[in-house]
């Protein structure tokens, strides 16, 4: 219980970046200036704060190697994330397998971050 509360402002950023992310793409390009700059910032944002409530918990759990590879791939996802959400939003390069991109890795993270959850809290 104590864990969930610890996520409930980074998750309730995360579920924000993913209304502002929809309502963007709904509204096309070129990209409406302030929703994706709330987008991107709140993204940043609930980052910064899973990472710092994330590594909190593992300084006291029994770090096993399940940990590490769910942490990779949350890392990937971050970093894959932003880096064709920054491409999409120059528009230099084709915007369609950006967009696949960006549609796996935020597919991909929630999943990974709840299975982390998941073996933090040892299953209960
Ligand atoms: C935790 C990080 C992020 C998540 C979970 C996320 C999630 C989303 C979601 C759900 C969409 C809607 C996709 C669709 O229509 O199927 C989206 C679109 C978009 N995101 Fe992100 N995003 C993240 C980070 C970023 C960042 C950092 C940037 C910019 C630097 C960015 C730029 C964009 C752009 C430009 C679109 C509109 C794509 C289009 O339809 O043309 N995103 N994002």
């Amino acid at each position: 219980m104590e864990t969930i509360s610890r996520f409930l402002l980074p998750g309730s950023l995360l579920l924000l970046v993913y209304v502002f992310g929809f309502w963007v793409s709904t509204l096309g390009k070129p990209y409406h200036g302030l929703l994706f700059n709330l987008h991107k910032l709140i993204a940043l944002g609930a980052v910064i704060l899973g990472v710092i409530r994330v590594s909190n918990l593992l300084k006291d759990a029994n770090i096993q190697f399940v940990m590490i590879a769910l942490a990779a791939v949350c890392v990937l996802c971050i970093v894959v994330l932003f880096a064709t959400g920054a491409l999409m939003s120059v528009g230099r390069l084709r915007h369609a397998p950006l967009l696949i991109i960006h549609r796996i890795a935020l597919t991909a993270l929630p999943l990974a971050v709840t299975s982390m959850l998941y073996f933090l809290t040892g299953g209960k």
